[in-house]
Protein backbone atom coordinates (compact mmCIF):
# COMPACT_ATOMS: atom_id res chain seq x y z
CA UNK A 1 0.00 0.00 0.00
CA UNK A 2 1.32 2.92 -1.28
CA UNK A 3 0.68 6.96 0.13
CA UNK A 4 1.79 9.69 -1.60
CA UNK A 5 2.01 13.69 0.32
CA UNK A 6 2.03 16.40 -2.43
CA UNK A 7 3.99 19.52 -0.19
CA UNK A 8 2.48 22.38 -1.80
CA UNK A 9 4.79 25.07 0.10
CA UNK A 10 8.09 26.42 -1.05
CA UNK A 11 9.48 25.73 2.67
CA UNK A 12 10.89 22.62 3.48
CA UNK A 13 10.34 21.63 7.75
CA UNK A 14 7.91 24.35 8.15
CA UNK A 15 4.44 24.21 8.74
CA UNK A 16 2.77 22.35 5.86
CA UNK A 17 5.70 20.08 5.57
CA UNK A 18 5.51 18.99 9.21
CA UNK A 19 1.69 18.25 9.21
CA UNK A 20 1.92 16.12 6.11
CA UNK A 21 5.37 14.09 7.34
CA UNK A 22 3.00 13.53 10.37
CA UNK A 23 0.15 12.50 8.32
CA UNK A 24 2.73 10.07 6.29
CA UNK A 25 4.06 8.55 9.96
CA UNK A 26 0.17 7.94 10.36
CA UNK A 27 0.31 6.21 7.39
CA UNK A 28 3.19 4.28 7.98
CA UNK A 29 2.04 3.20 11.79
CA UNK A 30 -0.46 0.97 9.29
CA UNK A 31 2.49 -0.37 7.43
CA UNK A 32 1.84 2.02 4.61
CA UNK A 33 5.13 2.52 2.10
CA UNK A 34 5.00 6.51 2.13
CA UNK A 35 6.64 9.23 -0.40
CA UNK A 36 6.59 13.09 0.07
CA UNK A 37 6.85 14.83 -3.25
CA UNK A 38 7.81 18.66 -2.81
CA UNK A 39 6.26 20.35 -5.60
CA UNK A 40 8.62 23.60 -5.68
CA UNK A 41 11.40 21.54 -6.16
CA UNK A 42 9.50 20.72 -9.59
CA UNK A 43 9.98 22.53 -12.88
CA UNK A 44 6.00 22.62 -14.08
CA UNK A 45 3.33 24.72 -15.94
CA UNK A 46 -0.55 24.50 -14.76
CA UNK A 47 -2.72 23.30 -17.23
CA UNK A 48 -2.36 25.15 -21.12
CA UNK A 49 -5.17 24.37 -22.32
CA UNK A 50 -3.94 22.75 -25.25
CA UNK A 51 -6.97 20.03 -24.90
CA UNK A 52 -4.59 17.42 -25.57
CA UNK A 53 -6.69 15.50 -23.16
CA UNK A 54 -10.02 15.36 -24.85
CA UNK A 55 -9.37 14.13 -28.06
CA UNK A 56 -11.59 11.71 -29.04
CA UNK A 57 -10.34 8.43 -28.80
CA UNK A 58 -6.86 9.65 -28.15
CA UNK A 59 -4.87 9.07 -24.54
CA UNK A 60 -6.76 11.50 -22.23
CA UNK A 61 -3.73 12.18 -20.61
CA UNK A 62 -1.64 15.56 -19.82
CA UNK A 63 0.74 16.21 -23.49
CA UNK A 64 2.94 18.43 -21.59
CA UNK A 65 6.40 16.80 -20.71
CA UNK A 66 7.82 18.30 -17.61
CA UNK A 67 8.74 17.37 -13.95
CA UNK A 68 5.28 16.72 -13.02
CA UNK A 69 4.91 13.88 -15.96
CA UNK A 70 6.35 11.35 -14.13
CA UNK A 71 4.78 12.27 -10.71
CA UNK A 72 1.15 12.50 -12.34
CA UNK A 73 2.19 8.62 -13.86
CA UNK A 74 2.63 7.87 -9.95
CA UNK A 75 -0.29 9.08 -8.52
CA UNK A 76 -2.50 6.56 -10.59
CA UNK A 77 -0.67 4.05 -8.38
CA UNK A 78 -1.35 5.71 -5.04
CA UNK A 79 -3.46 3.87 -3.04
CA UNK A 80 -4.15 7.31 -1.12
CA UNK A 81 -3.12 10.70 -1.45
CA UNK A 82 -2.28 13.86 0.90
CA UNK A 83 -2.30 17.05 0.16
CA UNK A 84 -0.73 19.89 1.93
CA UNK A 85 -0.79 23.82 1.09
CA UNK A 86 -0.15 27.09 3.04
CA UNK A 87 -3.07 29.77 2.55
CA UNK A 88 -1.78 32.34 0.17
CA UNK A 89 -4.25 35.43 -0.66
CA UNK A 90 -6.66 33.40 0.54
CA UNK A 91 -6.31 30.76 -1.59
CA UNK A 92 -4.17 27.28 -2.02
CA UNK A 93 -0.68 28.48 -3.62
CA UNK A 94 -0.19 28.75 -7.02
CA UNK A 95 2.56 25.90 -7.32
CA UNK A 96 -0.40 23.50 -5.53
CA UNK A 97 -2.97 25.13 -8.22
CA UNK A 98 -1.24 24.52 -10.92
CA UNK A 99 -0.39 21.12 -10.00
CA UNK A 100 -3.87 20.09 -9.77
CA UNK A 101 -5.14 21.87 -12.85
CA UNK A 102 -2.56 19.42 -14.44
CA UNK A 103 -3.73 16.27 -12.24
CA UNK A 104 -7.47 16.41 -12.77
CA UNK A 105 -8.10 18.05 -16.01
CA UNK A 106 -7.34 15.15 -17.85
CA UNK A 107 -9.42 13.19 -15.56
CA UNK A 108 -12.36 15.04 -16.43
CA UNK A 109 -14.27 13.53 -19.47
CA UNK A 110 -16.93 16.02 -20.80
CA UNK A 111 -19.33 13.29 -21.14
CA UNK A 112 -21.92 12.87 -18.90
CA UNK A 113 -21.75 8.47 -18.86
CA UNK A 114 -18.15 9.10 -17.88
CA UNK A 115 -17.68 12.31 -15.45
CA UNK A 116 -13.94 10.68 -14.13
CA UNK A 117 -11.20 8.71 -15.91
CA UNK A 118 -9.57 8.21 -12.57
CA UNK A 119 -9.02 4.14 -12.58
CA UNK A 120 -10.43 4.09 -9.01
CA UNK A 121 -12.05 5.48 -5.59
CA UNK A 122 -8.99 7.39 -3.91
CA UNK A 123 -9.35 8.00 -0.45
CA UNK A 124 -7.25 11.69 0.22
CA UNK A 125 -6.66 14.35 2.82
CA UNK A 126 -6.03 17.60 2.84
CA UNK A 127 -3.67 19.93 5.18
CA UNK A 128 -4.00 23.80 5.17
CA UNK A 129 -1.92 26.01 7.15
CA UNK A 130 -2.25 29.35 7.45
CA UNK A 131 -1.59 32.53 9.43
CA UNK A 132 -5.10 33.85 10.62
CA UNK A 133 -7.21 32.22 13.67
CA UNK A 134 -10.03 30.06 12.91
CA UNK A 135 -12.72 33.11 14.27
CA UNK A 136 -11.06 34.90 11.23
CA UNK A 137 -11.63 32.16 8.71
CA UNK A 138 -14.94 31.63 10.06
CA UNK A 139 -15.87 35.36 9.83
CA UNK A 140 -14.94 35.86 6.28
CA UNK A 141 -16.93 32.87 5.32
CA UNK A 142 -14.33 32.93 2.37
CA UNK A 143 -14.10 29.31 0.47
CA UNK A 144 -10.45 28.25 0.77
CA UNK A 145 -10.37 25.54 -1.69
CA UNK A 146 -12.41 24.97 -5.01
CA UNK A 147 -10.78 21.85 -5.19
CA UNK A 148 -12.09 20.23 -3.02
CA UNK A 149 -15.32 19.69 -4.91
CA UNK A 150 -12.86 18.17 -7.52
CA UNK A 151 -11.62 15.59 -5.75
CA UNK A 152 -14.58 14.37 -4.61
CA UNK A 153 -15.55 14.37 -8.60
CA UNK A 154 -12.58 12.79 -9.86
CA UNK A 155 -11.40 10.48 -7.29
CA UNK A 156 -14.70 9.59 -5.88
CA UNK A 157 -14.42 10.42 -2.54
CA UNK A 158 -14.61 13.55 -0.03
CA UNK A 159 -11.23 14.21 1.43
CA UNK A 160 -10.36 14.18 5.34
CA UNK A 161 -9.74 18.07 5.97
CA UNK A 162 -7.38 19.41 8.46
CA UNK A 163 -6.97 23.38 9.08
CA UNK A 164 -3.46 24.27 11.07
CA UNK A 165 -4.81 28.38 11.81
CA UNK A 166 -2.42 30.83 13.14
CA UNK A 167 0.83 29.58 12.07
CA UNK A 168 4.23 30.68 12.86
CA UNK A 169 5.50 32.24 9.89
CA UNK A 170 9.03 32.76 11.17
CA UNK A 171 11.48 31.97 13.77
CA UNK A 172 12.11 35.11 14.76
CA UNK A 173 9.21 37.61 15.34
CA UNK A 174 12.06 40.77 16.43
CA UNK A 175 13.79 40.41 12.85
CA UNK A 176 10.81 41.14 10.71
CA UNK A 177 7.72 43.64 10.55
CA UNK A 178 5.54 41.61 12.70
CA UNK A 179 3.78 44.70 14.82
CA UNK A 180 0.24 43.58 13.82
CA UNK A 181 0.79 40.23 15.80
CA UNK A 182 0.82 39.91 19.37
CA UNK A 183 3.82 37.56 19.13
CA UNK A 184 3.57 36.42 22.71
CA UNK A 185 -0.05 35.09 21.80
CA UNK A 186 1.35 33.47 18.87
CA UNK A 187 4.03 32.04 20.69
CA UNK A 188 1.67 30.45 23.14
CA UNK A 189 -0.89 29.04 20.54
CA UNK A 190 1.84 27.35 18.50
CA UNK A 191 3.21 25.59 21.70
CA UNK A 192 -0.56 24.57 22.79
CA UNK A 193 -1.78 23.97 19.36
CA UNK A 194 0.73 22.88 16.92
CA UNK A 195 1.45 19.69 18.34
CA UNK A 196 -2.18 18.89 18.66
CA UNK A 197 -2.26 19.49 14.86
CA UNK A 198 0.60 17.15 14.33
CA UNK A 199 -1.20 14.18 16.52
CA UNK A 200 -4.56 15.39 14.32
CA UNK A 201 -1.84 14.99 11.26
CA UNK A 202 -0.84 11.17 12.65
CA UNK A 203 -4.35 10.79 13.10
CA UNK A 204 -5.12 11.37 9.42
CA UNK A 205 -2.86 9.28 7.98
CA UNK A 206 -3.41 6.46 9.86
CA UNK A 207 -7.02 6.76 8.81
CA UNK A 208 -6.46 7.14 5.40
CA UNK A 209 -4.10 4.28 5.59
CA UNK A 210 -6.83 2.15 7.05
CA UNK A 211 -9.59 3.16 4.49
CA UNK A 212 -7.11 2.38 1.44
CA UNK A 213 -6.33 -0.96 3.01
CA UNK A 214 -10.10 -1.55 2.82
CA UNK A 215 -10.18 -0.58 -0.29
CA UNK A 216 -7.97 -3.08 -1.55
CA UNK A 217 -9.45 -5.83 0.20
CA UNK A 218 -13.01 -5.24 -1.59
CA UNK A 219 -12.00 -4.90 -4.89
C1 LIG B 1 2.66 35.26 -0.23
C2 LIG B 1 1.97 34.87 1.05
C3 LIG B 1 0.61 35.10 1.18
C4 LIG B 1 -0.06 34.71 2.34
N1 LIG B 1 -1.41 34.92 2.43
C5 LIG B 1 -2.08 34.49 3.51
C6 LIG B 1 -3.50 34.65 3.60
O1 LIG B 1 -4.15 35.18 2.69
N2 LIG B 1 -4.13 34.21 4.73
C7 LIG B 1 -3.44 33.60 5.74
O2 LIG B 1 -4.07 33.20 6.73
N3 LIG B 1 -2.11 33.42 5.69
C8 LIG B 1 -1.41 33.85 4.61
N4 LIG B 1 -0.05 33.65 4.52
C9 LIG B 1 0.64 32.94 5.63
C10 LIG B 1 0.85 31.44 5.35
O3 LIG B 1 -0.32 30.84 4.87
C11 LIG B 1 1.24 30.69 6.64
O4 LIG B 1 2.34 31.30 7.23
C12 LIG B 1 1.53 29.22 6.33
O5 LIG B 1 1.45 28.46 7.51
C13 LIG B 1 2.90 29.03 5.71
O6 LIG B 1 3.11 27.66 5.45
P1 LIG B 1 4.57 27.02 5.51
O7 LIG B 1 5.08 27.26 6.88
O8 LIG B 1 4.37 25.58 5.21
O9 LIG B 1 5.39 27.70 4.47
C14 LIG B 1 0.66 34.07 3.41
C15 LIG B 1 2.05 33.86 3.26
C16 LIG B 1 2.70 34.26 2.10
C17 LIG B 1 4.20 34.01 1.97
Amino acid sequence: MKIIAINGSPRKNWNTDSLLRKALEGAASQNAETEIVHLYDLKYKGCISCFACKIKDGSYTCALQDDLTSILEKLKSADAIIFGSPIYFMNVTSGTSSFLERFFFPYIKYSKETPSLFPKKLPTGFIYTMNITKEQLDESKINLNPYEMFIEMVLGEKPMLLYSYNTYQYSDYNKYESSMFDEKEKSKYRAEQFPLDCQTAFEMGKSLAKNAEMNKVNL
